[in-house]
């Protein structure tokens, strides 16, 4: 089955945040309707997986969020924490429009 958002964390960090954020993104998916969902009668399917380093951030290292990136988009975001995954899933997935404050431009 395609893909309509394919989302990609990065698991870099020190710490288990990479694990914990794509965790809270797949709870709001199913919480929000958006894992699979259907569009004018066709099926729709969001995924969240974790991947090695984007390569894309200076600071997550030593911050306490991680990166991931959003397709077919291609938007990054930066410094992403789990208590911003559900305004993540609702605003980019459910509302096509980016949160701004953690665009990594
Ligand atoms: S540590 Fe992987 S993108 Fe920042």
């Amino acid at each position: 089955m395609p893909l309509d958002y394919h989302i990609f964390v990065c698991n870099n960090q020190k710490s288990e945040v990479g694990k914990d954020v794509a965790k809270a993104l797949k709870i709001a998916l199913k919480k929000q309707g958006l894992k699979n969902f259907l569009v004018g009668g066709q099926k729709r399917h969001s995924r969240v997986q974790t991947c090695n380093c984007l390569d894309v951030c200076k600071q997550c290292k030593k911050g306490p969020g991680a990166a991931l990136v959003i397709y077919p988009e291609g938007t990054f975001y930066g410094d992403v924490k789990p208590t911003d995954a559900a305004e993540l899933v609702q605003k980019h997935l459910g509302e096509g429009r980016p949160v701004k404050r953690l665009l990594l431009e």
